[in-house]
């Protein structure tokens, strides 16, 4: 049995960092590429990585030593393996949902939870409009009729195939959420077309006129008026299926659904039936309560789906994983939670009763040693320079091998 993690002021003194001491130990928990985030941190950290499914296959050193964790949604945190680990300060979610993470079980064990919210909000907008086009113009399921050879001989076959393609200009996009991506939907649809209403309750009064956009104040009132609704709300206990057998009866009959936003925003079963009954005309989802999907919805007719990859490109994982290893630097170099951009949990995290501040790593060493400063933008991968100002060299970065990984090699470029 794992010993107990042990009281906050007990296990939080300030970390140090400077050249006398073994430098913090940062793990990658559920992959192995760190070569992007290895030149942001190499000069502050050590970095490991654990390829790890559950908390059950971390190394028992990262277990006991890492003080900073990255993670992507591949794993979950509960309390219980949060208790595992013994210096843990920091945990950054590369990606901007942390519904894997007890935010409230972290908080409350001095552990500062960061996402990285602001990545791919272009790709998810593009891939959110890219879904609705195809519902509207039935792009994906012609394309589909074509490659399995179906031939278009007439305009009565085009028009039997094409059966259900709509025009936009004058429908209504219903938005729920009109935060970073829901905005960007809302500019984009407003060209082709659309008329734009959203429902956010949580947003001040005149973001509507800012926008241009037609704003409701309840999600009936938006289901009822929408034409076509998209997901943009982030996922909390209280919009846990939001969508469902009840608010699928107030949806304009025959309306088209999207969501690229979090899986259990959705009752699969409920769409399922409505799919099949033709109450929703067609749906496209990136996004499963459960990934990779395979349930109710296998086998329900006119619905298109994506496998969470919404917010990919290249360049916005990049960015994605340099602003995460920046997170993790600043919270090496400054002090938690004060030098953090995106910590949200900061409402449980307890301040520590040593080191007289909210648990920093370190008040001198590397802090003085280096220019670099908390606000400092993200680091270009490759290109971040070696520290200046006089310290010693950094040592070669060390790896411990993931439990994984003990008999398959690590990939080339990180040891
Ligand atoms: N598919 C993907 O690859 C992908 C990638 C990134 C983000 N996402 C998801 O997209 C969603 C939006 O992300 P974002 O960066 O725009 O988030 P955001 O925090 O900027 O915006 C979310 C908005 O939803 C509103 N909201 C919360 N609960 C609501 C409710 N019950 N009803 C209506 N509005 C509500 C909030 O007030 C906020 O304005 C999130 O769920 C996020 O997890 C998906």
């Amino acid at each position: 049995m794992m010993p107990k993690r042990s009281r906050l002021g007990d296990v939080r003194g300030p970390i140090s960092n400077g050249p006398m001491q073994s430098r913090p130990l940062v793990a990658l928990l559920d992959g192995r590429d760190c070569s992007i985030e290895m030149p942001i941190l190499k000069d502050v950290a050590t970095v490991a990585f654990c390829d790890a499914q559950s908390t059950s296959e971390i190394h028992e050193k990262v277990l006991n030593e890492a003080v900073g964790a990255l993670m992507w949604h591949t794993i979950i945190l509960t309390k219980e393996d949060l208790e595992k680990f013994k210096a843990l300060r920091i945990i950054v979610r590369i990606g901007s949902g942390v519904d894997n993470i007890d935010v409230k079980a972290a908080g409350e064990l001095g552990i500062a939870v960061c996402n990285v919210p602001g990545y791919g909000v272009e790709e998810v907008a593009d891939t959110t409009m890219c879904l609705i086009l195809n519902l509207y113009r039935r792009t994906y399921w012609l394309a589909n009729m074509v490659r399995e050879g179906k031939k278009f001989t007439g305009p009565e076959q085009v028009r039997d195939a094409a059966q259900g393609c709509a025009r936009i200009r004058g429908d209504t996009l219903g938005l729920v959420g009109l935060g970073r991506i829901g905005s960007a939907v809302a500019l984009r649809a407003k060209v082709f077309g659309f008329n734009v209403s959203f429902y956010d309750p949580y947003l001040p009064d005149g973001i509507e006129k800012s926008l241009g956009l037609n704003r409701v104040y309840t999600l009936q009132e938006l289901l009822f008026h929408s034409d076509c609704v998209s997901l943009h709300c982030t996922l909390n206990e209280h919009n846990h299926h939001l969508i469902n057998e009840f608010t699928i009866k107030q949806m304009r009959p025959g309306a088209f659904l999207v969501n690229t936003a979090r899986g259990g925003l959705v009752d699969d079963e409920a769409l399922a039936v409505a799919l099949k009954q033709g109450r929703i005309r067609a749906a496209a989802l990136d996004v499963h309560e459960n990934e990779p999907y395979n349930g109710a919805l296998k086998d329900a007719p006119n619905l298109l789906c994506t496998p969470h990859a919404a917010f990919y490109s290249e360049a916005a994982t990049t960015e994605l994983r340099e602003m995460a290893a920046s997170e993790i630097r600043r919270a090496i170099i400054g002090n938690i939670p004060e030098c953090l951009r995106n910590c949200v949990n900061k409402e449980y995290f307890l301040r520590s009763s040593t080191g007289g501040g909210a648990g920093g790593y370190s008040e001198g060493g590397l802090q003085q040693a280096h220019s670099t400063t908390p606000l400092e933008a993200p680091h270009s991968a490759g290109s971040h320079a070696p520290p200046s100002g006089g310290g010693p060299p950094p040592p070669p970065v060390a790896v411990i091998p993931p439990v994984s990984a003990v008999t398959a090699p690590p990939p080339q470029g990180i040891i």
